[in-house]
């Protein structure tokens, strides 16, 4: 792999379009905001923007359940605003990505509204998982699955009886919450909608597409129980799901060329999928020269702050991409995930250590992405019961408080309780301490983690030293990591030990905190060329 293509080592940035900007006072961020904020984008200097969904949508899982995938969702703006975002966008350098939800739809969706008035057998619940129950009286749901947010996968619908009167009856699949059922992806309708989807968002001019559960859509014949335990499959969106019946499916792929097919009528234009398959080769299928350009892979994510977990997560991510001669992805934050700073262990500890990382990962080859407000070292907030809205806080039974933490707004400015993200009540209340941590303050301060990532990412864009397909690793003392960029001279030297250690030989390009002379501190890493 030798960077011929724009994502291949681009910095994208993650826009959490409810929580980035609010141009109209209700309290969600929308694309006119986005808009808005395009000059820092480009400050910050990251190559493109992937937004999270904004169609039509009755936001049961804040947009991942779509309710007309070719429209814009009011509360977000409408299709002149999305194109005016595109071309300004465009104008600022800055490419544009947006969310692909293929596996299931919104129950607010059309053709599901349909399929609940038609009877069992029709085509319009041949588009969706409709199934009669286990039991005498088709009372059990039809296998085991759970739901990835908790609970059942299935949920009763409503039939006609003989009597003509509407009773219990079948059964529907959902691998998320009950209001996103699963769509038959045998049926050929589903994939000439989503084929149309896809050129409608391209015939606007968009530069890609992050495929929603890119392991997911395809399901096995005759969908068996899970095996795999008796709770019928692993609860958790990042969880790797290897050996699971729900996902993984080998049927995907075929969804993937599909896709594959119609961006290549598109030049210039990408697709990188959310894949939580655990096994490399696995992993490496869905990146094969016909299917998707990009996968993200969440281990580095999900590996403590400690430097063997670090280098292994690191070893397995490209491992999972060089079989199949794609580039690696890396990724520390997203909206799904607690954020880095309070992942590994809060306040001053957990913004030093995320500090660190950020260096790690940026100094890897591949394509990079980061998520808004991470380049600020959010923490999460906490938030009160009453607040959550999450639907994995009701589906878990309370037992898991869900991802509203890491989804709050960011802090653009000021000390008003809207932080300049919106004039009136943010959707989900902003902590007092953001206040300490806006864009507008960490500006000003050479020493904040904005100014950090905003130089880390200039230096990979424009210092020679950031070439280089591989990773060759150093010997580091214990609890510590260095590898260079195999073919350059940029070396990345990482502590998660206790003690100071000596840097590596070279010209300190940057670090991630103070030195200590020519020692790496606890918590820190450094760049040498
Ligand atoms: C998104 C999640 C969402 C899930 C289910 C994922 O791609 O990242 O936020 O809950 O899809 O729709």
């Amino acid at each position: 792999m030798s960077s011929v293509h724009w994502w291949q080592n681009a910095v994208v940035y993650q826009v959490y379009v409810r929580s980035f900007s609010d141009s109209d006072g209700d309290g969600v961020g929308d694309l006119e905001g986005v808009r808005s904020r395009l000059g820092y984008l480009e400050l910050l200097g990251v190559d493109a923007l992937w937004l999270t969904p904004f169609f039509t949508s009755p936001m049961a899982d804040h947009g991942y359940d779509v309710a007309d995938p070719r429209s814009v969702d009011p509360v977000f703006g409408d299709l002149r605003t999305f194109d005016a975002l595109v071309t300004d966008a465009h104008e600022h350098g800055l490419r544009v990505m947006i969310d692909l939800v293929p596996n299931h739809t919104s129950t607010e969706h059309e053709w599901f509204r349909a399929a609940l008035d038609s009877v069992p057998g029709s085509p319009e619940r041949a588009r969706y998982h409709f199934r009669r129950g286990r039991g005498e009286e088709g009372e059990l749901p039809p296998n085991n699955w759970t739901s990835v947010f908790g609970g059942p996968a299935w949920t009763r619908a409503l039939d006609l009886d003989a009597a003509g009167e509407w009773a219990p009856g079948g059964w529907y699949l959902h691998l998320l919450s009950p209001d996103q059922p699963d769509l038959n992806w045998t049926n050929p309708e589903v994939w000439a909608d989503l084929e149309k989807t896809l050129r409608f968002w391209l015939d606007r001019g968009i530069d890609g597409f992050r495929v929603h559960m890119a392991h997911g859509m395809s399901k096995p014949d005759g969908l068996p129980d899970n095996r795999g335990g008796d709770e019928g499959g692993a609860v958790g969106l990042l969880a790797p799901i290897d050996g699971d019946p729900r996902f993984d499916h080998d049927g995907v792929h075929d969804v993937h060329r599909m896709i594959r097919a119609v961006l290549d009528h598109y030049p210039g234009r990408t697709a990188i999928g959310e894949i939580t398959v655990g096994d490399d080769e696995r992993f490496a299928r869905y990146v094969r020269s016909d299917e998707l350009h990009l996968g993200f892979n969440f281990r580095l994510l999900q590996a403590p702050f400690d430097a063997a977990a670090v280098r292994e997560a690191i070893e397995h991510s490209l491992a999972a991409v060089k079989w199949a001669g794609a580039a690696p992805t890396w990724t520390l934050s997203n909206h799904d995930a607690p954020r880095p700073v309070s992942r590994y262990g809060g306040g001053a500890l957990g913004r030093a250590r995320a500090r660190a990382m950020t260096l790690v990962e940026l100094a890897l080859p591949g394509a990079v992405c980061l998520y808004n407000g991470e380049e600020l070292g959010l923490p999460d907030a906490e938030l009160p019961d009453a607040e959550l809205q999450d639907p994995i806080w009701e589906l878990s039974g309370h037992a898991e408080r869900g991802r509203d933490s890491c989804r709050v707004p960011m802090p653009w400015e000021g000390d008003a309780p809207g932080h300049g993200f919106t004039s009136g009540q943010p959707w989900l209340p902003m902590p007092p301490e953001y206040g300490e941590l806006t864009v507008a303050g960490q500006l000003e301060d050479t020493t904040s983690t904005l100014s950090l990532i905003r130089r880390a990412v200039e230096l990979r864009k424009t210092h020679p030293a950031f070439t280089g397909d591989g990773v060759e690793w150093f010997g580091a003392p214990s609890g510590c990591l260095a590898f260079r960029r195999a073919g350059s001279t940029l070396v990345c030297a990482l502590n998660t030990s206790n003690n100071a250690v000596p840097l590596p030989p070279g010209d300190l390009l940057l670090a991630s905190g103070p030195l200590n002379g020519n020692l790496l501190p606890p918590d820190t890493a450094a760049w040498l060329a």
